[in-house]
């Protein structure tokens, strides 16, 4: 068997461990991928993802013959030697990460093993030297994930980079680990641990910092009548800034953004050394996810007894994922003030009303705004572009949108008779007095 086709083993199949099973499989090798949960591992034996996230699921029918799911670690351990270890590391309440689980397939490992320990799940940097430590001898790489929730697929397929970082004497392990992605496009960097480490924790905190500026600016364009997309769109000509991650709106959230940027704070805190500038970034983005109430407080007055209905829940589109969800904080928020909320999302529903105390779930975008003061995108789902705007004005009781996140035509809306405010922009459409409440 060649380099290329070494089998590969993945440690714990949730979102990230999947997407890499499925996408080694798709390149030829066979895999066998473990995780503790029994039904999980039934499910995706039958084919059926656990997630939702666009092309997996086909990808992983179509080879279903070349991966293996099963909770028994000996199985594993037989048939790969180059394991992928992709279980969570959730925050604790300090605000470091939680290493138990990265710690409990490490003790799993026998103290002769000849693996290869790939760590793919996100850890603080110092994980790989104090692992190397316990366990010398036992081959580790750093091998971060990059992937981005709803375009997984395609960017395991497609990356930017690789990054594969591993100390003296590991040198044969990165080779192996470097064969397995060479088949792909993009760039390998090769590096140390601790390096490819903060990479990944660096990367994230800088990008969650460019949402946190964006959306600073948006709240001052706003105070002197400029337009945010405008003024994103001319920053990002510039080269050294770069046009992404520059879209103004209610806030990052998700699985890794709050918890990498708490992650890297404490890490340089648990250091000595005070990480200003992530304190900024993330009060502000919870400030960010707040600001909507005074917008529509701004209209309507008091909150108390009036309607709200939220567009989208899931914290981006394309994904079922409510951790961290600007979405949690607004619903609540908009309660607190006593206003009754109402919502409705494409595929994250029933996740979502898992989470939600007393918030009301639609069928339909239409069936939420039936009768409501006022509505809030949350997400930017596809299908509300698409929606009949006109209609959605007449069932509401006031036709007044707040677009959490630019994503609408703020003309379309007002000629469809909306009062529409956007982040970072001048309102559009009909004044308050014009209403039909
Ligand atoms: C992120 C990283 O992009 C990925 O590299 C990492 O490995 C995992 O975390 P993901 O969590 O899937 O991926 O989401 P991403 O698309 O990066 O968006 C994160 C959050 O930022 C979302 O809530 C999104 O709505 C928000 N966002 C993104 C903005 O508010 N503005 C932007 O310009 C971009």
């Amino acid at each position: 068997m060649s380099a290329q086709r070494e089998p590969v083993g993945v440690i714990g199949v949730g979102w990230v461990g999947l997407v890499t099973a499925v996408c080694f499989a798709e390149l030829g090798h066979e895999v066998v991928a473990r995780d503790i949960l029994a039904d999980k591992v039934d499910s995706l034996a039958r084919g059926e993802t656990t997630i939702h996230e666009p092309g997996l699921e086909e990808m992983l029918r179509r080879n279903a013959e070349r991966i293996t799911f099963t909770t028994e670690m000996p199985e594993l351990l037989e048939r790969a030697r180059l394991l992928f270890v992709c279980v969570d590391t959730p925050p604790t309440y300090s605000g470091d990460a939680d290493l138990s689980r990265v710690r409990a397939v490490v003790d799993e490992l026998p103290a002769d093993s000849e693996h290869v320990l790939i760590m793919k799940s996100t850890v603080p940097a110092g994980t790989g030297h104090s692992i190397r430590r316990d366990r010398p001898g036992l081959p580790y790489v750093s091998c971060p994930e990059f992937l981005k929730e709803g375009t997984a697929v395609a960017d395991f397929m497609d990356p930017d980079r690789v990054v594969i970082g591993a100390d003296g004497g590991d040198e044969a392990a990165a080779d192996a680990v470097a064969a397995l992605y060479e088949p792909l496009p993009g760039e390998t960097l090769r590096t140390d641990v601790a390096s490819a480490e903060m990479i990944k924790l660096a990367s994230n905190a800088f990008l969650a910092t460019k949402i946190s500026f964006i959306n600073e600016i948006a709240n001052v364009c706003e105070e002197v009548g400029a337009d945010v997309g405008e003024v994103a769109a001319g920053m990002g000509l510039d080269e050294r800034i770069g046009s992404s991650f520059l879209r103004a709106g209610i806030g990052y959230g998700g699985s890794c953004f709050p918890k990498d940027v708490k992650a890297l704070k404490m890490l340089a805190g648990n250091t000595g050394y005070h990480f200003q500038l992530l304190n900024a970034v993330i009060e502000v983005n919870e400030l960010q996810k707040r600001r909507v109430v005074g917008k529509l407080e701004q209209h309507l007055g008091s909150l108390l007894g009036k309607r709200i209905a939220l567009l989208g829940l899931a914290f981006k589109p394309d994904t079922d994922d409510m951790r961290e969800a600007s979405s949690l904080v607004l619903a609540a928020r908009l309660q607190g003030e006593g206003a009754e909320v109402v919502a409705y999302d494409p595929v994250a529903s029933e996740r979502a009303g898992e989470l939600l105390d007393s918030v009301e779930m639609a069928g339909s975008a239409l069936e939420a705004l039936d009768g409501a003061d006022a509505a809030v995108l949350v997400t930017e789902w596809r299908e509300f572009a698409e929606l009949d705007w006109s209609e959605a004005a007449t069932r509401m009781g006031r036709a007044l949108l707040v677009d959490g996140r630019n994503f609408l035509d703020p003309a379309r809306l007002a000629e469809a008779g909306f009062e529409y405010e956007g982040i970072g922009k001048a309102p559009r459409g009909a004044p308050a007095s014009a209403s039909k409440s």
